[in-house]
């Protein structure tokens, strides 16, 4: 019960990783918010959360809208008082050529992928700096550091999030707030199983690959997001954690 009675906030909680760290939060004591595209997905996951006893509470929201998430924020602060843990974990695929991407389609992925995580923590921070204590943790990828063609932008948004991490990390430190990112690896979740289907060679060739003859479960990514938002975690600060199953240890 590590992170008993603490506000965590999960973006994108509904689904995927961030459905696993939403259930590991509950688990470990806390109060669990979490905003989702999919209303249906997520009312469904609160109602199963609060049957099995747990503290949730869910609201439709795209953070890639700041209004949206200004709303989000005052009706979670309203249910469970001000956040005390967030995980910036929504985010989206992105699959474009560099000419043929417009400044549209652009900006509407960055707002989601990389604008929301400064967004989301603007948000959550003046209450941390008050109570001299916090946790941010932002979900980036092993794209930040190796990728695949036409993944430009995805890279890109997962490498920005190093950057305002480590950021975020020189400047909050002093009012007792820790901001680390984690760098999943594959992971068994929706948004990768559409990846496969796009690209049905990837899998068996990703798979063929992986040092330890697998990919992660969504709760591998969970667990070690959960340590770093607990006071078990309190001298990791600007830190960027690969969670990959040594992949990203292999030449070529
Ligand atoms: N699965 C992987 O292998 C992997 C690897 C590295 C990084 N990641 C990152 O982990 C995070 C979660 O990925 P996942 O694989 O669980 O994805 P997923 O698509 O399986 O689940 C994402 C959840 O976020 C929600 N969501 C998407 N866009 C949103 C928005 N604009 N506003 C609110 N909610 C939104 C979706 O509805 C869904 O419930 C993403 O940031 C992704 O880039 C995933």
């Amino acid at each position: 019960m590590n992170l008993k009675d603490q506000h965590v906030f999960v973006t994108g909680g509904a689904d995927g990783i961030g459905r696993a760290v939403v259930q590991d939060a509950a688990d470990a004591g806390a109060k669990v918010s979490f905003c989702d595209l999919n209303a249906e997905k997520g009312k469904a996951y609160e109602s199963e959360l609060k049957s099995a006893g747990h503290r949730a509470f869910f609201i439709q929201g795209n953070v890639g809208s700041v209004e949206q998430m200004q709303g989000v924020h005052a009706a979670i602060t309203k249910e469970f008082g001000e956040v005390n843990g967030l995980v910036n974990n929504a985010g989206r695929n992105a699959y474009y050529d560099p000419v043929e991407m417009t400044e549209a389609e652009w900006d509407d992925f960055m707002n989601v992928d990389f604008k929301s995580i400064w967004v989301t923590a603007k948000l959550c921070l003046p209450a941390m700096r008050k109570a001299k204590k916090g946790a941010i943790v932002n979900i980036s990828s092993i794209h930040a550091r190796m990728s695949y063609p036409n993944y430009f932008p995805y890279a890109a948004a997962k490498s920005g999030i190093l950057g305002l991490t480590r950021n975020l990390a020189l400047d909050e430190g002093k009012h007792g707030i820790r901001v680390n990112a984690v760098l999943p690896g594959f992971t068994l979740t929706p948004m990768v199983e559409d990846y496969f289907v796009k690209n049905p060679e990837k899998r068996s060739e990703a798979l063929a690959v992986q040092p330890m003859g697998r990919m992660a479960q969504p709760i591998e990514i969970a667990k070690v997001i959960t340590f770093l938002l607990s006071d078990d975690a309190s001298f990791v600060n600007g830190a960027d954690w690969i969670i990959d199953g040594g992949l990203s240890g292999r030449f070529a």
